[in-house]
């Protein structure tokens, strides 16, 4: 078993990776604690037999991104006081990026908090979403308009179940590990054009978002490179209201932010080895409204990574109306 420890400012996160780790989850929790395990209806069904956790109580939601919201909130918070939940028991995320965010935000607030674990089920949530404490729910029309940082005390993940996801889902993860490679590691960059092995790529990925997190806890500073293609990946994401996963609209603000050519063209044709389709329509007023939300801008101006080769990004201080002005 591979196994990763990142230490923050009040707390650590011990991360567990092997295949089939699902079925002996069990043995690396401690007893004598009450469990909650948040899920998705579709992870319920294929999973919820292969979990098995003493002690614990389910709370089942519809799948997707609308469901990252207060109300959420208020149903689980009410399970949890209904299942006599205490500041020592813990929550137990299963399920993609959308219930380790809610879940991670309802831990960072029940009785001012209390301690959880994820279990990444989807790529995205298995190479970034999973790590680093980033919680929160969606507001209105508006993404991660509230949240906290809030870290998991353990991770576990299991590659395994990556094989029912759906291809499109797949690819959305995929969005996010070229962000880590081409911001961060040429080689694992490169290695996305080869055969790769899955396990590897998610490993390397949470190694160098631990070694990020752990400069970086509160997002001041190198933190917001992981942001590379999210202002205008978010935007899109909103503006097609949802219909497009997260991380190929990451991969859609990644060509419009990379400025150098040769870059941009080895984008496109990793785009084309994956069936990504590298065209689409959007209305710019429309993505211009969202964007002006965005948390990162401060008294007019956003920081933005800026890709210098493939492997190095720095942050740099943009006027968002010049950013908004190239759109
Ligand atoms: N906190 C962070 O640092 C961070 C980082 C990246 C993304 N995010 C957030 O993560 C969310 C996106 O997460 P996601 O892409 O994991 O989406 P998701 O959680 O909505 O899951 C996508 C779909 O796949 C299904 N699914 C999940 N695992 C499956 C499996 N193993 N087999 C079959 N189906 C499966 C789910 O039921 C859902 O329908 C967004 O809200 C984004 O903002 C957070």
């Amino acid at each position: 078993m591979k196994t990763l420890e990142v230490k923050y400012s009040t707390n650590k996160t011990n991360i567990y990776l092997e295949n089939n780790l699902l079925e002996n989850i069990s043995s690396l929790i401690p007893r004598g604690k009450k469990y909650i395990i948040l899920t998705d209806e579709n992870i319920y069904k294929l999973y919820s037999r292969a979990l098995n956790v003493p002690n614990s109580t389910w709370v089942v939601l519809p799948a997707g991104e609308k469901e990252k919201n207060l109300d959420n909130v208020s149903k689980i918070i009410e399970k949890m006081l209904s299942s006599e939940i205490s500041k020592t028991d813990i929550l137990i995320n299963f399920g993609g990026g959308v219930i380790s965010d809610l879940g991670g935000f309802v831990a960072s607030t029940y009785k001012r908090g209390i301690n959880y674990y994820n279990i990444p089920t989807t790529l995205i949530s298995q190479v970034d979403a999973t790590l680093g404490g980033k919680t929160g729910v969606d507001f209105k029309v508006y993404k991660n308009q509230i949240g906290s940082i809030h870290h998991p005390e353990k991770i576990f993940v299991d590659p395994i179940l990556l094989n029912t996801l759906p291809k499109n889902e797949y690819l959305s993860g995929i969005g996010e590990v070229i962000k880590y490679g081409l911001c961060f590691d040429e080689d694992l960059f490169n290695s996305l054009f080869s055969n790769f092995s899955i396990d590897e790529l998610i490993y390397k990925c949470l190694k160098i978002k631990a070694e990020i997190t752990e400069k970086d806890e509160f997002d001041n500073g190198i933190r917001l490179a992981l942001n590379f293609g999210h202002t205008i990946g978010h935007a899109i994401e909103a503006v097609s209201n949802y219909t497009i996963p997260h991380g190929i609209c990451v991969i859609y603000g990644m060509l419009y932010e990379i400025e150098a050519e040769d870059i941009k063209d080895k984008l496109i044709r990793l785009m084309q080895k994956f069936e990504i389709e590298n065209q689409i329509s959007y209305d710019k007023d429309e993505l211009k409204a969202f964007i002006i939300q965005d948390k990162k801008i401060r008294n007019g101006v956003i920081k933005l990574p800026k890709l210098e080769k493939i492997g190095k990004v720095k942050i740099t201080e943009v006027k968002i109306n010049d950013y908004l002005m190239r759109l």
